[in-house]
């Protein structure tokens, strides 16, 4: 089969240029510019990476105008109604649903990763009461680099599984421990006869003075929440991630970098954002108000929860999200959540608005993840930190795919120049 190509004409010498387009298996083929610098002598220009394809990744597909999400083939709509997050951790890591005996080894092997050195709780004593939790999460992760040694050689496709699993094992001790802290309450161990889930939710709520039972409501929206969260192709802090790991840094390292990018309000940190601006708003009547604003050129508020970069019609996971919502507040029996009932106000309001509709912006899966999280009783502060509880494996599954691939090189991106040609140094004594 002839290879298809695209061809590119420069006006000012004439020249044509001949670039191969490469065909994926689902969504946009790409026009390979590898070789464009060489060969023309132009960088491309792209500074949101709006336009570009960074790797070839066979993990997650998204259609942004169909509100399509797939993860290893299967649709986040399946996978959140039938499986399990560890199953999702799994499908991510390893390509396929596990069978019952893997998925049987792989929730031993994780369950007895679960707990962290006791060395590493004196890390906690330097923060303030005060710190934010995500500024602990990353600290903390990114100090796992110092006790692991023994999984940090990213050339050694052992340590590279003993480092996946211990990240998504560790990773909801660590934010438990920081949330924890932050309350004043001492620390609690994983237990190895609880779900993920249901364990992270122990780790969270559980005191020493009684006994912990867990609500199987709580647990199933905790459990669905990371699947809705866990991976969703080159975004932000997964681009983090892989831009680190190019360069040889250990697993440890990358994924407090990917923390430390999803903590942006503009990324992961918009749950939290979210939930204040729903407090902001207060009553349903100052809705309109905040649309205005979020209209406003001259006004830099945004409606926290809406838009996406590749989601120009509806965000599968708001969907699940938005159902969840309503199952877990009847079930726990919340019955007039005043933040829910101005989130679903502000929602019809928005997607009738002829602003948002010709900008596509639409609920993301930061727009309800927070009234379910502040239903299960976390204070906003820790919603970011779920999503990164969450987002762990995807970044796993990433770093891993990158480092796996023998195309990969250490990202180095060129620049469009506008700064100050050459000129000579000037002496303290002349300069006015
Ligand atoms: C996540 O990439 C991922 O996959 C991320 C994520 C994941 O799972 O990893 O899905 C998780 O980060 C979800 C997004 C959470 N962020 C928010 O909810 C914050 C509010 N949303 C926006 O800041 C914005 O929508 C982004 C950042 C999400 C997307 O921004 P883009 O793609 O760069 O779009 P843009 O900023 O170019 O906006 C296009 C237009 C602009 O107007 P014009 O300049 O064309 O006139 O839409 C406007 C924007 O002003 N706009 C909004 C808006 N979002 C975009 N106007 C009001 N409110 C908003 N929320």
């Amino acid at each position: 089969m002839t290879q298809e190509t695209v061809t590119l004409v420069d006006n000012r010498t004439g020249t044509s240029y001949e670039l191969p387009v490469l065909e994926g298996s689902l969504g946009p083929s790409v026009i390979d510019i590898r070789k464009l610098y060489n060969e023309t002598g132009h960088f491309t220009f792209d500074p949101g990476y709006t336009s570009t394809g960074s790797c070839e990744s066979k993990i997650t597909f998204i259609d942004g105008d169909e509100g399509v999400l797939l993860h290893r083939g299967y649709a986040i709509e399946d996978l959140a109604e039938h499986s399990n997050f560890l199953e999702v951790c799994y499908l991510l890591l390893y390509g396929d649903l596990p069978t019952p005996d893997q998925r049987q080894q792989f929730e031993d092997t994780i369950t007895h990763h679960t707990m962290v050195h006791e060395q590493l709780t004196a890390f906690y004593r330097g923060f303030r009461r005060d710190a934010h939790p995500m500024a602990i999460l990353c600290g903390v992760t990114g100090a796992l680099s110092a006790f692991y040694h023994d999984s940090t050689d990213i050339e050694d496709p052992y340590h590279r599984m003993v480092a996946s699993h211990r990240l998504v094992a560790k990773i909801p001790t660590i934010a438990a421990m920081a949330f924890k802290y932050s309350i004043g309450q001492p620390f609690v161990y994983p237990r190895n006869d609880l779900s993920y889930a249901e364990n992270f939710l122990q780790m969270l709520f559980a005191v020493p003075c009684e006994p912990y039972k867990v609500n199987p409501v709580v647990a199933k929206a905790m459990d669905r929440l990371l699947i809705l969260h866990a991976d969703h192709e080159q975004n932000a802090s997964t681009s983090t991630v892989r831009l680190a790991g190019s360069s040889g840094a250990n697993p440890f390292a990358c994924i407090a970098a990917g923390i430390a990018s999803l903590w942006g309000p503009a990324h992961g940190g918009a749950n939290e954002a979210v939930l204040k601006m729903l407090q902001e708003i207060g009553s349903k009547d100052r809705i309109p108000e905040f649309i205005a604003r979020a209209k406003d050129k001259n006004d830099s508020f945004r409606l926290m929860g809406f838009g996406h970069r590749v989601y120009k019609n509806f965000d599968p996971r708001a969907q699940v999200m938005r159902r969840a919502c309503h199952e877990v507040l009847g079930e726990l029996g919340i019955k007039n959540e005043p933040l829910l009932d101005i989130a679903m106000e502000l929602e019809r309001i928005a997607l009738q608005d002829d602003y948002f509709i010709e900008k596509k912006l639409y609920p993301n899966v930061d727009f309800y993840s927070g009234i379910i999280l502040k239903a299960i009783g976390l204070p906003t502060s820790m919603f970011t930190v779920l999503f990164a509880v969450a987002r762990t494996v995807g970044w796993v599954a990433q770093w891993k795919e990158m480092i796996e691939d023998p195309s990969q090189k250490i990202g180095r991106p060129r620049q469009l120049y506008t700064g100050a040609a050459k000129r000579p140094f000037r002496p303290l004594n002349e300069r006015a």
